[in-house]
């Protein structure tokens, strides 16, 4: 059984994946230290599957439980790197804290996985590195923009850690650029975990629905897009993760075509704040209380997409629609809402 150290697996995209790595058939061990997750999620990810993935509270910006981690763990084939912080409000607010964690973390990873000749990776970086996209749907050799946060400098430099590693030739590497990930897990046993006010987009939605708070403000409807509210290509965490058990393989397999290989991982259809609401309120039969605000500063109008070397060369494909992300999400915080465990 091929061994996984899955980095951030408590986490949201994390716990997800570590559930498709399992029923997949890989051996999981997750390092978290839980800075933005809770560690029942491993209860939960044993409920689904079956099997308890080795836990261990670890802090990536701590070489020397680094060190102890990899002293005691032999055999690990591969990595996949969540653990990051991902607040981009919060990374203007303290540019440092994001350096030091997303920066400074994977450095030790990459720094500790060398040192014991662990040569393969899955990354995940984000859509956010394109910024305002110059033509639409956005394929991977769009250029880079320059980082409109902290949080967005961090996951460029991560990617540039690894097209430097890998001109080196001491690590391969697949990084997965995210778009707007939602949704939970069928079960509603895992799912997104927002600490205080939700920054994004969906989960704003359910607490608001679910009455924790008292109504969603839609970020501008003023925009030159045809409802005047801003397009994202929303994409289900499952189908999500599912994607991260294909790249593995590819990676494990020896069948990446560069050293350090690029996908976008989106649906390709792009949906504006407006769609979002209406299919939310379409499959929940609940009205949502909200009102149009200003702009947000630093958002982009309008991005999604391009699928093609995701479905040719990875061979993934997104499966599932907003309709089906709208319910996931609903179920979920409707599950977390009534759960003691979420304090
Ligand atoms: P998350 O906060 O739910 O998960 C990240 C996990 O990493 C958390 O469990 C946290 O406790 C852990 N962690 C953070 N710093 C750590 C450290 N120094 N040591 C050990 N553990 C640490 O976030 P997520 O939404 O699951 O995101 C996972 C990854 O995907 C992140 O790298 C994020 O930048 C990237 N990403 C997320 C989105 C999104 O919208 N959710 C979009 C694009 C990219
Ligand atoms: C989506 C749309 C908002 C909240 C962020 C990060 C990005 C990536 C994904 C990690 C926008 C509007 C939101 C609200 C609203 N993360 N909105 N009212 O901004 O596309 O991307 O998450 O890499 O880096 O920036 O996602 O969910 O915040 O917003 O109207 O209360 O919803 O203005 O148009 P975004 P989001």
């Amino acid at each position: 059984m091929m061994k996984i150290l899955v980095t951030g697996g408590t986490g949201y995209i994390g716990s997800h994946t570590a559930v498709e790595l399992i029923n997949a058939g890989y051996e999981v061990i997750i390092i978290d230290n839980l800075s933005n997750s809770k560690e029942f999620f491993i209860d939960r990810i044993e409920m689904i599957t079956g099997t308890r993935p080795v836990f261990v509270n670890a802090d990536l910006r701590d070489m020397n439980e680094l060190n102890e981690f990899f002293k005691n763990t032999n055999g690990i084939d591969a990595v996949i790197h969540f653990a990051a912080f991902k607040a981009v409000g919060e990374s203007v607010k303290d540019p440092l804290l994001y350096y030091d964690n997303n920066i400074c973390g994977m450095t030790n990873l990459l720094k500790a996985m060398t040192a014991n000749k662990i040569d393969k990776i899955v990354y995940s970086s984000s859509c956010t590195v394109y910024g305002e996209a110059n033509k639409l749907p956005v394929d991977e050799n769009s250029p880079i923009k320059k980082a409109e946060s902290p949080y967005g400098f961090t996951k460029q430099v991560g990617e540039q850690m690894l097209f430097d590693i890998a001109a080196s030739k001491e690590m391969k590497s697949v990084i997965l650029r995210y778009f707007n990930p939602t949704g939970a897990h069928d079960s509603s046993l895992i799912g997104e975990l927002p600490i205080g006010v939700p920054n994004n987009l969906v989960p704003y939605i359910t607490q608001t629905a679910v009455g924790q708070r008292d109504m969603l403000t839609v970020n501008g409807n003023d925009y030159d897009t045809p409802d005047g509210t801003n397009i994202r290509d929303y994409i289900h965490v499952v189908d999500l993760a599912k994607a991260h058990v294909t790249a593995l393989s590819r990676i494990l397999s020896g069948k990446t075509e560069q050293d350090a290989e690029v996908f976008n991982l989106g649906t390709g259809n792009g949906n504006s704040v407006m769609e979002v609401i209406n299919a939310f309120e379409k499959v929940t039969g609940i009205k949502l209380n909200y009102r149009i605000g200003p702009r947000r500063e630093g958002d982009v109008i309008s991005i999604y997409s391009d699928t093609e070397k995701a479905n040719k060369v990875l061979g993934w494909e997104a499966k599932r629609d907003l309709a089906d992300m709208m319910l996931t999400s609903w179920n979920w915080q409707k599950a977390i809402s009534n759960s003691t465990n979420n304090n």
